[in-house]
């Protein structure tokens, strides 16, 4: 496969456990391969302090900072937990509040306790004028509900899932959709119907690594390297070429997130 530069990953999970025995290897390797720059996305208050840790340690990495709706049952004190996420969205290279969002695959947290934490970032999110990045899994309505109620607040749709009409709706409110590996899969026809229809400069990439690896590396550990995949399969659909896919996805992060300015 053909080498791309300039690759910008919009959504990793490089604190992940998965990473343990070689993180800096596989690190050094991402940059290698062709990837500009990386935005680590924060799950609880801990591993929002370890992205933030990221950005110090090297040049292309980014943060997300945010409490994923899956972990929002460990928090113990509101109060500190929203103080300690304030002070570190005011970090230099954290470029806004993620992942935060709805997981109903699940049947705990509770989707009372769930919209409570999304509904509390949303607001921070509002206040600090700062972007936002949505995990929605098995939640388009209410996902799409919350993001009505805050209408400055705009945003990325993380490994979107949902349908081409989705997409478009989000568009139009001004928003970005990212595709993960999940794009490449067999079975993901509704996923490639909303890529298909998403206009080219509202398109993101990531990864969400370690997982969603795309095709034909399903199933395995992900890192940023597989990208190529991903960014070829859109250049696909698109009718451009992977270079061009590339470049095109690298601008609308920059443009949108700031980040990545050389
Ligand atoms: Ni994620």
């Amino acid at each position: 496969m053909e080498k791309l530069h300039g690759i910008i990953d919009t959504h990793a999970h490089y604190d992940d456990n998965a990473f343990n025995e070689d993180r800096e290897e596989v690190i050094k390797n991402v940059f290698a391969s062709g990837v500009d720059a990386v935005i680590n996305a924060g799950c609880s208050i801990a591993s929002s302090k370890r992205a933030v840790e990221f950005t110090e340690q090297y040049d292309g990495f980014y943060a997300w900072c945010g409490i994923h709706p899956s972990d929002c049952r460990y928090i113990k004190d509101k109060d500190r937990a929203l103080f300690e996420l304030e002070t570190l969205l005011k970090k230099p290279k954290v470029v806004g509040v993620g992942e935060i969002g709805y997981d109903f695959h699940y049947p705990t947290p509770t989707r009372e306790e769930q919209a409570k934490w999304f509904e509390w970032q949303m607001q921070l999110a509002d206040r600090l004028k700062k972007p936002v990045a949505i995990h929605d899994r098995d939640a388009h309505g209410a996902t799409m509900e919350m993001i009505k109620k805050y209408p400055k607040v705009k945003g990325i749709l993380h490994s979107f899932s949902g349908s081409p009409e989705m997409a478009l709706e989000l568009v139009k409110l001004g928003w970005y959709i990212s595709f993960s590996g999940v794009v490449t899969f067999k079975n993901a026809k509704k996923t490639k119907d909303a890529a298909t229809a998403v206009p080219i400069d509202r398109i993101l990439i990531e990864t969400d690594c370690p997982y969603l690896s795309p095709e034909p590396n399903r199933g395995k550990r992900n890192d940023s390297s597989n990208l190529i995949h991903t960014v070829s399969f859109l250049a696909d659909i698109k009718k451009i070429t992977p270079q061009e896919m590339c470049d095109i996805t690298r601008k609308n992060a920059i443009n949108f997130l700031g980040i990545g300015k050389k």
